[in-house]
């Protein structure tokens, strides 16, 4: 439980949101780990048949807390083996029931790379797309260094990953990972619309589709290991060290001097 994941049934969907204004929806190991409780729920209630995301205030997610990571809590552990993030992660790449996202204002960061797991994504037309893991010092998560380039080729992707450019949400949809965008006074109701179309189908056959569509999940959990042994050893770095202190003092990094 987190009183900054909201968590509902509304008929055979389960609607987690991000509930965290007043830190943009910053994400927190707490809220990871509720996220993933929310997830696993949804896949052992057979009246659940849809995972809709959407958030709070007028930001999708500004992405992991970065006070976390600075304070070195970017995976604690809780009662379970594994820490929340990876959960997170986890419950993603492995769901067997739909992912729709609904996304407003701006998505960073993890914001962005869980929509890569998503199966449907709406995005508001004020919707921005940001992941600066490199100004970070930091590198990609959630397998997204593997499922970006394959989705829409390793050039563009780079443009995103690499060069950390914020994208619109027009730009989403013309990549292709944004399905439709729509004035944002529209989009919950677009979302909850799309979401309850899924849910009134016949779940097995929903749950085979996605399964077949997805493939092996081996190389994208694979893919996550190998970029968590090296997200955890930047967070380590003097590079992830200025970018941090960068965005406390709210100033530019000065990676310059480093090597
Ligand atoms: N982690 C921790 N705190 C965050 C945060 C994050 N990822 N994003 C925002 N916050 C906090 C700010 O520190 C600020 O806290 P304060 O009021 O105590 O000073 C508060 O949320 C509001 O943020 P602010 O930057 O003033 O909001 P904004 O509307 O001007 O800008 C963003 C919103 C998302 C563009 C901006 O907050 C941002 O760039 N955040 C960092 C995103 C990021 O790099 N995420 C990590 C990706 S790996």
């Amino acid at each position: 439980m987190s009183e900054h994941i909201s968590v509902k049934q509304d008929g055979a969907v389960m609607r987690l949101g991000f509930n965290r204004p007043e830190k943009r929806n910053a994400i927190t190991a707490e809220m990871y780990g509720a996220l993933a409780d929310g997830m696993t729920r949804a896949e052992q209630d057979p009246a659940t048949r849809v995972v809709l995301f959407e958030s709070t205030g007028d930001i999708f997610t500004a992405g992991n807390d970065i006070a976390d990571f600075m304070a070195g809590n970017s995976s604690p552990s809780d009662s379970h083996d594994l820490p929340p993030v990876v959960r997170f992660l986890h419950a993603l790449a492995t769901a067997e029931k739909p992912l729709v996202a609904a996304v407003q204002g701006g998505a960073v960061g993890v914001g962005v790379t869980m929509l890569f797991h998503c199966d449907l994504v709406f995005a508001a037309e004020n919707a921005t797309f940001h992941m600066p893991f490199v100004d970070l010092g930091l590198v990609p998560e959630a397998a997204s260094s593997l499922l970006i380039p394959m989705h829409i080729g390793h050039q563009r992707a780079a443009e995103l990953l690499i060069s950390g450019k914020k994208i619109s949400a027009a730009r989403a949809y013309e990549l292709g990972f944004v399905n439709k965008c729509v004035p944002g006074g529209e989009l919950a109701s677009l979302a909850e619309g799309e979401a309850t179309i899924i849910a009134e189908k016949a779940p097995m056959a929903v749950r085979l589709t996605k399964k077949l569509m997805k493939g092996d999940r081996t190389p994208v959990l694979e893919r996550m290991k190998e970029e968590g042994v090296h997200f955890s050893s930047q967070l380590q770095s003097a590079e992830f060290r200025e970018a941090g202190m960068a965005f406390m003092q709210k100033r530019k990094p000065d990676f310059s001097k480093l090597g």
